[in-house]
């Protein structure tokens, strides 16, 4: 009897491993689908639907810590900046660097990840 089961996991796990693209040629659904599980969560991208976190709709070009009824800290209200994407960039990687004391803890160490979860972002801001 052969393990076929264990075999094809186990192929299937490796390609995981190796799908990391040199071409860094996000997709909205890939976006989409990591925002889902990393993110979806705490946020929503529905206007005025905030969770443990504020909704993210419109997010680039949207002033930090700015969304009416969300639960914010201190340190994200008081930062006075307006989200871009490299500002985005850096807060997915490590947010308490970009704004220390903030509540968020969620990191995404991956730039093409974080890229795809951003050009969704801006996908569904419309602009
Ligand atoms: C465990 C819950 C949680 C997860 C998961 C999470 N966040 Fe957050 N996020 C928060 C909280 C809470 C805040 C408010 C932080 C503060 O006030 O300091 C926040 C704030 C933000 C902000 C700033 C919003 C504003 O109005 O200024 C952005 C942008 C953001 N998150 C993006 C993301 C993205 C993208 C992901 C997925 C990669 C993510 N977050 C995952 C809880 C979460």
């Amino acid at each position: 009897m052969t393990n076929k089961l264990l075999v094809s996991t186990i192929i299937v796990g490796a390609a995981l491993c190796s799908a990391q693209s040199q071409a860094q040629e996000p997709s909205t659904a890939g976006g989409e689908r990591l925002f889902r599980s990393r993110c979806g969560s705490c946020h929503s991208v529905n206007m005025g639907e905030n969770r443990v976190g504020p909704h993210l709709a419109g997010i680039l070009g949207r002033k930090a810590g700015s969304v009416a009824g969300a639960r914010y800290s201190k340190a994200l209200t008081a930062s006075g900046f307006a989200w871009d994407e490299d500002r985005l960039q850096a807060y997915l990687n490590n947010p308490r660097q970009v704004v220390p004391g903030t509540t968020m803890s969620v990191s995404i160490r991956d730039a093409a990840q974080r890229t795809a979860i951003i050009e969704y972002l801006r996908d569904r801001s419309g602009g």
